[in-house]
């Protein structure tokens, strides 16, 4: 029997909800993932049995401990990060970045530049933007293509040049789906002598990570984004945490990545994304099971499981299938939406051309403002977002504030019948 992603949805006590009388349907998902109960299960745990804060010579400090030591082994795993040591927890990504972008504009001066992009949410530029201000930097802007809302290739390496001290950019967009080529892209950064910095909180809940293949310097994601919880998490290479000065505390460690985990962690909101990890990983020890792929490093699924050393490959062939079916779901949105003349949809719509995109569509209607469409969905229990959902810089270079689009997004464990439903709606409501 092949692997289905219908037998996932079991494992999501959300899609027992129902509005009026109907499933929900849940095209929030750019917006946080719904969450597994083995998640669930994880933080409770931690705050029932290993409630204690780290570093103590007693069990429970110890237990927590070593579950965030785990998280943080299948984290660095999930992303191909080279050592355990550059994962760094925070509370989110954006508290992160404005961390992480005021230890790094110490070294910017008077004359030097940055990079940000159109096309990226706010958290990928405000952070940066303010830094600049503090330093005397110059902000450069990539723009994007309109309507297809691609970054425009040529102007970003018109603005590259031996001033640029870093490049902001985003692997995936959160409004119109777009993906980046961002490993071209950081390798041009490199060659004019400038880091990179990715923004990868889009990119993680759709697509496999590689920093390593990448060579950014900097990656962020957001565990809620992949069936997680609250959780933001920073890899940067070893010699920028370790060279950097982050804002702390005196009396917290120097060694990285307590450094930059300023303040006590979430310690049971971490655990959850260790479980978070492990129903990823599940997915590809799935995969193997019921499809019998034959992936060379692993001979055994039975001790394949049991193994950290395989999750790589796991969370390999997880994202593999996921990607598969997310461009059938991607297809499927392309498809019925183009029923609705009304509508239009602001990213790539060429249906050859899924593998540029994840199924995250912005669209705008030719009479229904996007508030009235999101409310008319959510009454009929199809959740959804409308407005810039951050991605401000985006809205304001295509026109479309105050009121924004409207964005509907799968996840893997979302159906081609629920696109059908969406669109069924948008019919009743036109
Ligand atoms: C692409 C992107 N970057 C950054 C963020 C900010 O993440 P956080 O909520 O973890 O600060 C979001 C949140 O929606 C996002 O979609």
């Amino acid at each position: 029997m092949a692997f289905s992603f219908a037998s996932v949805r079991s494992q999501f006590p959300a899609f027992q909800r129902n509005i009026n009388g109907k499933p929900a349907i849940y095209l929030d998902g750019p917006a946080g993932s719904q969450v597994p109960l083995s998640v669930a299960e994880a933080v409770t745990k931690v705050l029932l049995h290993h409630n204690a804060n780290h570093g103590g010579y007693f069990a429970t400090s110890e237990e927590c401990d070593a579950i965030v030591a785990e998280v943080r082994k299948s984290t660095a795993q999930l992303l191909n990060a080279p050592k355990d040591t550059e994962i760094v927890f925070g509370a989110n990504m954006t508290t992160i970045t404005f961390a992480l972008s005021r230890a790094l504009a110490q070294q910017w001066q008077q004359g030097d530049e940055i990079v940000v992009t159109q096309l990226d949410h706010d958290a990928n530029v405000s952070p940066w933007v303010r830094a600049a201000e503090d330093r005397g930097v110059t902000v450069r802007r990539v723009k994007i293509k309109i309507p297809e809302c691609t970054l425009d290739l040529d102007h970003y390496h018109q603005l590259l040049s031996p001033r640029t001290r870093l490049v902001a950019l985003g692997a995936v967009s959160n409004a119109t789906g777009t993906r980046n080529p961002i490993k071209e892209m950081i390798r041009s950064a490199h060659d004019v002598g400038a880091l990179a910095f990715i923004d990868g909180v889009h990119h993680t809940p759709h697509l496999s990570v590689d920093v390593q293949d990448w060579d950014c310097d900097f990656f962020v994601c957001s565990a809620y984004k992949f069936f997680g919880p609250h959780v933001g998490i920073l890899w940067g290479k070893s010699e920028w945490l370790e060279s950097l000065k982050p804002y702390k505390v005196r009396p917290a460690p120097e060694t990285s990545p307590d450094r930059w985990m300023t303040g006590t962690q979430n310690f049971a909101a971490i655990a959850g994304v260790g479980a978070a990890l492990d129903y990823l990983a599940d997915i590809g020890l799935a995969v193997i099971e019921n499809e019998q792929i034959p992936y060379k490093s692993l001979q055994d699924p039975g001790t394949a499981k049991k193994s950290s050393e395989q999750r790589r490959d796991h969370f390999l062939l997880a994202f593999q299938a996921i990607e598969q079916e997310e461009r059938r779901l991607s297809i499927a949105f392309l498809q019925e939406l183009s029923k609705i003349p009304a509508v239009k949809i602001w990213g790539i719509t060429d249906p050859g051309a899924v593998g540029d995109r994840v199924p995250t569509f912005s669209f705008t209607h030719a009479s229904h403002s996007p508030t009235k469409i999101a409310k008319y969905l959510g009454e009929n229990g199809i959740f959804c977002w409308h407005g810039n959902y951050y991605a401000l810089p985006l809205t304001e270079a295509l026109g479309l504030e105050p009121e924004g689009m409207v964005r509907v997004g799968a996840l893997h464990y979302n159906t081609t019948s629920e696109v059908e439903q969406l669109v069924a709606c948008l019919h009743q409501l036109t």
